[in-house]
């Protein structure tokens, strides 16, 4: 797999998904770098070259590009709330640094460019399961400026001829989230109910769906899309499954055995929206996805262990923001 690049640079390897990336391109044998400026990242493998650098800084990009032949864009600002409360940050990290990381690629003439999206440029799906033509509509500066990395992406594609895949992962979640950050529900959930604390949830229980799709999984994916997906193509990556709030509670009681306390913050709505992608495209390339939601939570219990961290951040949706996302552009 993925013969024909020798020298790989991962952006944001020290994160959460980057880290699992680098693991799994150690183990083909694969000579790794990494720029990160590890603001989020806690977990940078000791057998790559650390270039600490900052993709807001051009200067910078374009020195951890050299001579790389495949250059996996990871390093983002993740965090949803962080994207509300600071939106200029969010659009510095995540959309001018993929247009660094694009225009440094094609000076350094590499051979693919795969760029690590998100599935929140959909906004609020229309209709399930979600495949990749579905409309793209963020409604958070996060969803937003991702997107601007894809429309940066395609334009490179396009005037370039920058070989450019890009990947829209779904809801991912599995050991090495950053502890305090926990952004996606089930570690977040996980650390409360393994603490005895209330589990704070945001949405209706029922309503609220989601695609939970483990990190070993993701990275199946973005090799599968390095290594054989067509340039300047888009694909999601999920499990294909959709579980509502009430189903993963469920989940997380049959496991742990214990009656988990709920506090449901039922008067914000905004995050009440169903989710799950259609990934048959990813699967015509090969993909399946093998860790089970129940197996993916039992090997996080076991990870987590008794009293892990507890988060730290808020969850996107907050009262005082509400007025925010009111406006409507249709
Ligand atoms: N976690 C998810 O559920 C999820 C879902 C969809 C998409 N994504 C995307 O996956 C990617 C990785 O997310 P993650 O969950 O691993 O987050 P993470 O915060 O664990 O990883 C991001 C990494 O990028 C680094 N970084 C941040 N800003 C940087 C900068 N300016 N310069 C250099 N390095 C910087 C951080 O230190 C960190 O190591 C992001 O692009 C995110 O948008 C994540």
């Amino acid at each position: 797999m993925l013969d024909e690049y020798r020298k790989i640079l991962v952006t944001g390897g020290a994160g959460f998904i980057g880290s699992h990336l680098v693991d799994a391109l150690l183990s083909l044998g694969k000579e790794v770098v990494v720029l990160d400026n590890l603001s989020t990242g806690e977990n940078l493998s000791l057998r790559v070259k650390l270039m600490k650098g900052d993709i807001r800084d051009i200067g910078q990009v374009v020195e951890a590009t050299k001579d790389i032949d495949l250059v996996f864009h990871v390093a983002a600002n993740a965090n949803g709330t962080v994207s509300v409360n600071n939106p200029q940050f969010d659009f510095e990290t995540n959309a001018l640094g993929t247009f660094n990381l694009l225009d440094a690629a094609l000076q350094a003439k590499v051979k693919r460019f795969v760029y690590v999206s998100s599935a929140s440029v959909y906004g609020i799906p229309q209709h399930f399961p979600i495949g990749e033509e579905h409309p793209t509509k963020p409604f958070i500066p996060y969803g937003a400026s991702k997107l601007a990395g894809e429309i940066f992406c395609r334009a490179f594609f396009h005037t370039y001829k920058l070989p450019v895949v890009i990947g829209r992962p779904f809801c991912v979640y599995g050991p090495r989230e950053n502890p305090k950050l926990a952004l996606v529900e089930i570690s977040r959930y996980l650390r409360w109910h393994l603490n005895h604390k209330p589990i704070q949830i945001v949405g209706d229980l029922e309503r609220k769906t989601r695609d939970f799709v483990y990190v070993s999984d993701v990275i199946q994916g973005l090799l599968l899309i390095a290594d054989c997906a067509s340039v300047g193509e888009v694909f999601n990556l999920g499990s294909g499954e959709e579980i509502s709030i009430r189903g993963l509670i469920d989940i997380i009681s049959s496991i742990t055995g214990r009656q988990p306390i709920i506090n449901v913050i039922s008067d914000i709505t905004e995050d009440t929206y169903r989710l799950v992608g259609d990934i048959s495209k990813i699967k015509s390339l090969g993909y399946t996805p093998s860790i089970s939601l129940s197996d993916g939570v039992k090997h996080l219990v076991e990870e987590l262990g008794e009293h892990p961290q507890l988060p730290k951040g808020s969850t996107i949706f907050k009262r005082d923001q509400q007025m925010r996302f009111s406006i409507n552009f249709d």
